[in-house]
Parts: structure tokens; sequence; C-alpha cells
């Protein structure tokens, strides 16, 4: 009986993510993150700058769900293909922690948990076919030769020009997918440059418009951090190249050997290695 209440209101939820989680999930939403999942609809290309802790990851994470359920994937080519969700982040760190923020949420439903058919650290796969697949975008990684109805990017700042133009955004280049990107400034790379662009939409989140961010904790590390560290990760600035020791428009991470390497972009030159 239960399964049954669960099922027609996860029915009843098929156009709308934001009550899927607010009123199935149980989770309340902020303003911008309702306005946020309520942008996919309208848009193509949307990037989130908000300032650190304010629910980038969750708001990702309670998206996919809701795509993994209800999304009915697109015809390519005259064939049917079930949505493919690339999730994709700069480290497997950081891929973990989206995977256990879908696993909170699965795991808040029997009925949801009894959709699932596999989900690990690589992939997420659905009785309708619907898939997610988690792809690290670590300098090294080879992550190409995806097709996605959906690229959505965590902590995009800290994922090299290269990665993102050559090997992540083509993942759509068949099916025009739905990119959503979310990050904190760092330097002036693709991430700012998305913000420069009139077909992408920006949603920016400074501290302050978070409803659930501790005021006390932001001004106490004002007071602790250098001022353009803080602006750029609480007021959501992007700090001037001039700032930083490695700025991203001349120097990229490379890892090799287990190690990290700063090469100079233009010359191919290494730099230093941490
Ligand atoms: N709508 C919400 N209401 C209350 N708490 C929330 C909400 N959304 C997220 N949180 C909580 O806020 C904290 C930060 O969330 P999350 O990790 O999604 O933020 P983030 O922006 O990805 O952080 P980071 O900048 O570290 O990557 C978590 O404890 C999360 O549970
Ligand atoms: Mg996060």
């Amino acid at each position: 009986m239960e399964q049954l209440e669960a099922e027609k209101q996860i029915q009843s939820m098929e156009e709308d993510p934001v009550a899927f989680i607010e009123v199935f999930l149980g989770r309340e939403l902020s303003e911008k993150q309702k306005f946020f999942i309520r942008s996919t609809k309208h848009h193509k290309h949307l990037v989130a700058i908000w300032s650190r802790q304010t629910g980038k990851s969750t708001v990702i994470a309670s998206y996919i769900l809701w795509r993994l359920l209800y999304g009915k994937g697109q015809i390519i080519n005259k064939e049917w293909m079930p949505e493919h969700i690339a999730i994709v982040a700069p480290i497997k760190d950081q891929i973990k922690n989206l995977y256990e923020k879908i696993q909170v949420l699965v795991n808040k439903s029997e009925f949801i948990a009894s959709f699932i058919t596999k989900m690990n650290t690589e992939v997420i796969k659905c009785k309708n076919s619907n898939e997610a697949k988690f792809l690290s975008a670590s300098p090294g990684s080879q992550i190409r030769g995806y097709t996605a109805t959906l690229i959505v990017i965590d902590e995009s700042q800290d994922i090299t020009d290269s990665k993102y133009n050559a090997d992540i955004l083509p993942f759509g280049a068949t099916t025009n997918a739905l990119v959503i990107e979310a990050g904190t400034p760092k330097t002036k790379n693709h991430f700012y440059q998305a913000t420069q662009s009139k077909s992408i939409l920006t949603i920016k989140q400074p501290w302050f418009e978070c409803p659930f961010l501790s005021k006390e904790y932001v001004m106490g590390q004002k007071s602790l951090s250098p001022e353009a560290l803080w602006r750029q990760e609480y007021l959501c600035e992007f700090m001037e190249e001039g700032v930083l020791a490695f700025p991203s428009i001349l120097f990229e991470p490379e890892i090799k050997n287990g190690q990290r390497l700063w090469v100079c972009v233009k010359k191919g030159l290494l730099l230093w290695q941490v």
C-alpha cells in the first residue's frame, strides 16, 4: 500500500523537480536553489557561481536524481537514447562527495531505491534504462568518448580549460545536451568565460543571499583569510591574475606519477613540482 502511494506521488512530480525534491525527498530548497532548478527548463547552459557551502552539490545531486527517475531521454539519429548523465568533477574525492549526496537521497525512499538497478561510484543505472556516469576530470584522466544527454559539472573552476573544452563539452555534441556547471570563482579560466557569454545563464549567489550559511562563520573567515581569497570564496569575485602565483592563463596543473606538476601553458616548460 505504502509502495502504491509512493508510486502515485512520484508520478505526479514528473513535470516539477522542485516539488519532487521538496515534497517527496523532504528537502526544503533555498530560493536560489529553486531558481537554479527551474531555469533548467528554459536554458541550455547554466552556471551557478555560488559562495562556499551554499548548497551547490546538494542541488545538483537532487536534480540528477529527478532526471534519472523522470528523464525521457531523446531521439538521436532516429534512435531513442535513454538519459545518459555525465557527472563530472575535477578529482575523485569530489565525485565521491556527489555520489554520497545522491545515495543519501536514494536511501530516503524504498520506492526510489527499488527503481535503481546498479549504483556505485562509477555508474547509476535505473529500471527505465536511464544512467548516470561519474567521471573524474583530473588532468591525467582519459574521459573522452562518452555521449551525454545532460552534462553536470561540479567545482567547474578547478577543471583545466583543455579538459573542459576538448573532453567534456563534446559529450553533448550530437545531443545538444543541457550543461549545468557549479563552482566558486577562481581564476579567469573557462568558468569565468562562461559568465561572459550571452547564451549562458549565470546565477550568482554571494554568501549573504544564502539563508542557511552562518554569518558568524563567514565573518570569522573574513578576519582569518587574505582579503582576496575571502572575496573570491564568499563574495564570488573573480580575482585578477596578478594576485595569483600560478594564474591559469599561464599555467595548468598536470599529474605525473602521482605528483602535481605546474606546466607553463605556452612553452610546455615544467616550472614547479609539489
Ligand atoms: N536548502 C538547504 N537547506 C539547508 N541546508 C542545506 C540546503 N542545501 C544544502 N544544505 C546544507 O549545506 C551544507 C553545504 O551544502 P553543499 O555541500 O551542497 O554546498 P556546496 O556549495 O557544494 O559546498 P562547497 O563549496 O564546499 O562545495 C550541507 O551540510 C548541506 O546539507
Ligand atoms: Mg560542493
